[in-house]
């Protein structure tokens, strides 16, 4: 059982006031807080070892290199991946699949399909959709459901010997939906097919053991679950990376230049050019660790439980619809109340210190499927309580008798 506020006093941005009331911060989906510890990691590493890595034979060279290879093995062992070198630090979650995407130019020939989840993030469209125009390839959607489930008989449909790629996220960011991904990557791998896993808005709720998935690429943000912003983990399996061509030229990537040839460096660094966000990866790693020692099982606990109490008292409030019912289904709630444009509901409640997210949430082909504008979602992390819900909805109903 987690202690709540033990570990509320970990995150000092809980303890503030917004717009002059107690902060309620509901929008763990976008971003998560920090921990102190994570703070302190940041000003620690800047105060005492700052550096540039793999590059120097002097002491905080070595020592900021020691540290970055260190939470490169943390988060290996984290996401259970064979190698090291298969995690990749990358700026975020959109970096790792447009390297990805970049890679798989040089692969895929006119006709052949790639297979994309209609639960998708634009971050997990986009970029495929620019790689069909380089290539010819085509983009196939996965439809869903009512619930907002992925259809897997249509998916088993779609699969072919053309598919040479599926990429699906574990979690869809706007609805809560987690998705059958393990039955995904069984069903791709039957045809031949890779699979890349957008675990964005997995990763903090649960730890992905990528070898028993047995996924190609699995990649994710550092600053979701309680890291710093501009990190980002892609896990590619070695295979895979040692067929993708570098994504971006520069130092550290190369083994020797001349200006007649140039050959890359091994693995993780063929893909790592340039200074990296050396504080951001190895913070990266206390936040890890902090996590852990919170513990997942506590973390999924307390989430479920504000999942069924944020459910039950927002279908209290009348007119009020949840979109995204699956069976399966994470600490989100998307809702709209009747007649009222979800902006103007977010607008309120932050006047009175509830930090919601509004709008299409990156992912305008589910409000298409919706035939709505967008939603409010309410994103819960394991540092909030059932009293936050209950400001929420006191909020929600205050702001409906202010419009209707
Ligand atoms: N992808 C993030 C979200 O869902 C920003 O809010």
């Amino acid at each position: 059982m987690l202690d709540i506020n033990k570990i509320r006093a970990d995150f000092p941005i809980l303890s503030q006031k917004v717009n002059g009331k107690p902060l309620v911060y509901f929008d763990n989906g976008a971003t998560s807080q920090k921990p102190q510890v994570v703070i302190d990691a940041i000003s620690k590493y800047y105060q005492e070892i700052n550096a540039n890595i793999h590059r120097g034979v002097h002491t905080l060279s070595q020592l900021a290199t020691d540290a970055y290879e260190i939470s490169r093995s943390k988060i290996q062992k984290h996401i259970n991946a064979e190698f090291a070198h298969e995690v990749l630090f990358t700026s975020g979650t959109t970096h790792g699949i447009n390297l990805v995407t970049n890679g798989f130019a040089s692969l895929l020939k006119a006709g052949d399909e790639i297979l994309v989840s209609a639960l998708e993030h634009h971050s997990n469209i986009v970029p495929w959709q620019m790689l069909c125009e380089k290539t010819g390839a085509v983009l196939r959607v996965i439809p869903m459901n009512n619930e907002g489930e992925l259809i897997m008989e249509e998916y088993d449909k779609l699969l072919s010997g053309k598919t040479k790629i599926v990429t699906v996220n574990h979690i869809s960011n706007a609805l809560g939906t987690v998705n059958p991904i393990k039955y995904m990557i069984d069903k791709a791998h039957e045809v031949g097919a890779a699979i890349l896993i957008d675990g964005a808005q997995a990763v903090p709720h649960l730890k992905p053991d990528v070898r028993e998935l047995d996924c190609d690429f699995y990649v994710f943000s550092g600053h979701k679950i309680c890291g710093p912003t501009g990190t980002g983990i892609l896990y590619g399996k070695e295979a895979w990376l040692n067929k993708l061509p570098p994504y971006q030229g520069g130092g550290e990537m190369i083994k020797e230049v001349s200006f007649e040839k140039t050959t890359y460096a091994e693995l993780p660094h063929k893909f790592e050019a340039g200074t990296p966000n050396v504080a951001g990866g190895i913070v990266l790693g206390t936040a890890i660790d902090y996590m852990n020692e919170v513990g997942f099982d506590n973390i999924q606990q307390q989430e479920k439980e504000l999942l069924e109490y944020g459910t039950k008292r927002l279908l209290e409030i009348e007119g009020l619809k949840i979109f995204g019912t699956a069976k399966e289904k994470t600490s989100v709630i998307s809702f709209n109340i009747e007649g009222i444009h979800p902006y103007d509901i977010g607008t309120i409640v932050d006047k009175l210190g509830i930090a919601v997210r509004t709008g299409h949430h990156c992912a305008q082909p589910i409000m298409t499927f919706f035939d709505i504008p967008g939603t409010i979602r309410a994103s819960f992390a394991f540092y909030n309580t059932m009293e936050e819900i209950d400001l929420m909805v006191a909020a929600i109903k205050r702001a409906q008798m202010m419009l209707s």
